[in-house]
């Protein structure tokens, strides 16, 4: 009979069977940011409707077309955690970080929810990774952001990754930029999607951001930001390609990157993967020098990035994922031989558990032949075998599973007989 619940369209369970590549994804991160002193930020999964809003731009997809907004039995309008930049600045600034002084360097591993068109590597609720360096203005921070992703992607053994450069200018270039995006569109705006003609007056950069596809063709040639930067945004552009250069992290300086949210400034970067669809990004995020003032906090700058750990798993598992192998799963599988030395192997198990081992047994009353099976079947390094004979003389029989050779162990000596074995 087909089940009657599934997951949510869009979603997914991570099974027993994927979830150590899951874990090795995490762990890996976790390492590298604690290599670059980032230290972790959980925020809510929930937010004030607003603060995406404001944060991430009214006229952005995800704020337009994406969020999982509800009100709450207070009448409050809340949405799900949409991304993870904004809710990071807010608590930054709620919680007055800026005043232990210096550069705060945040990172997080968390769900995001956007109401999207599910695909390979497209999800409604998917995991991201990312990180946050709040209070620098200077171009290092940037290098370091990125250097910070790239020794990830080495630490998880993952080849062919590009990173892609460039610079969208500040509001001071933003003006001259819109003028000549003006320019360029106006022959054409009358054709083109709702969206962009609306984006025409408040915001013509973000044309540039459309997905209809015939927009998308219109847009060939269009003027590039990084024509127009005002000589401080040229200046930081310059000062984040000499830090990377000397850091040796390789780069490509790709005018057409516009960032799907608004409250990008100066440095824009995408990590792009031949394993993904055209359309989708390994890793996406830049500088953000004015969001904690539309926040409502005092000017502060920021960088950060963020990166889904399903992308990161389909292009992995599209390259082979040469050398993952999970870890043992099991040390030892305690098998009784009669329903007498059941209560004896729990104990045994307790005993060994608190030993540090990782012990299974049996709960369904098996036969000591399925037990043995079972042993097998779940990878265990070493059968434990109690039985009468055992339990009259104190004694357990180990097995070892690959070699097949048994040996009777006084049960005091079991656990540090095993203690070697796994060192
Ligand atoms: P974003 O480009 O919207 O940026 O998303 C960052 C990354 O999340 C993408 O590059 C992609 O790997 C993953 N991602 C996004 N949407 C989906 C989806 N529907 N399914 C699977 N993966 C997805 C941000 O969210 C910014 N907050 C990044 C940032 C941090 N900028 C500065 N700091």
């Amino acid at each position: 009979m087909a089940p009657r619940y599934k997951a949510p369209r869009g979603t997914q369970d991570v099974l027993p069977q994927d979830s150590w590549r899951w874990q090795r994804v995490e762990a890996a991160f976790r390492e590298v940011c604690r290599r670059y002193a980032y230290q972790e930020i959980r925020t809510p999964l929930f937010e004030e409707t607003e603060l995406f809003a404001r944060g991430v731009g009214e006229g952005t997809e995800i704020v337009g077309k994406q969020m999982y907004t509800f009100e709450d039995r207070g009448g409050r309008s809340l949405a799900l955690r949409a991304e993870g930049t904004a809710p990071v600045v807010r608590a930054f600034l709620e919680h007055s970080l800026a005043s232990t002084g210096g550069t705060q360097k945040l990172y997080y591993s968390c769900p995001i929810f956007r109401y999207e068109r599910p695909q390979a590597g497209r999800y409604r609720q998917h995991y991201q990774l990312g990180v946050e360096a709040i209070g620098s203005p200077g171009p290092e921070i940037d290098a370091e952001v990125i250097a910070l992703f790239h020794d990830f992607l080495g630490e998880i053994g993952l080849q062919g990754a590009v990173t892609h450069l460039s610079s969208i200018g500040c509001p001071q270039c933003r003006p001259a930029l819109s003028a000549v995006l003006r320019e360029f569109f106006a022959p054409h705006i009358g054709e083109m999607c709702e969206f962009c003609q609306a984006r025409y007056e408040s915001n013509p950069l973000r044309i540039l951001d459309c997905k209809v596809p015939e927009d998308v063709e219109r847009r060939a040639g269009a003027p590039s930001a990084l024509d127009h930067l005002c000589d401080a945004c040229r200046e930081h552009f310059a000062g984040v390609r000499a830090a990377l250069d000397a850091l040796h992290i390789p780069y490509e300086v790709d005018p057409t990157i516009v960032r799907g949210l608004d409250y990008y400034s100066r440095t824009a970067f995408e990590v792009i993967h031949p394993g993904l669809g055209a359309k989708d990004v390994l890793m996406g995020g830049g500088r953000y020098d004015g969001l904690a003032e539309m926040l409502g906090g005092p000017p502060t700058p920021g960088i950060g990035f963020g990166s889904g750990v399903e992308r990161l798993l389909l292009v992995m598992e599209g390259s082979g994922m040469a050398g993952w192998e999970p870890a043992p799963r099991l040390q030892v599988y305690i098998a009784a031989a009669s329903p007498e030395a059941r209560q004896p192997a729990q104990l045994l198990a307790a005993e060994l558990r608190k030993a540090g081992l990782s012990v299974d047994l049996d709960f369904t009353s098996r036969s000591l032949k399925a037990q043995m099976r079972e042993t097998a079947r779940l990878g265990a390094r070493f059968a434990a075998l109690l039985g009468e004979d055992e339990l009259k003389a104190n004694t357990v029989t180990l097995r070892d599973m690959e070699s097949g050779e048994q040996e009777s162990v006084p049960r005091a000596e079991v656990a540090g007989r095993l203690r070697t074995d796994k060192a």
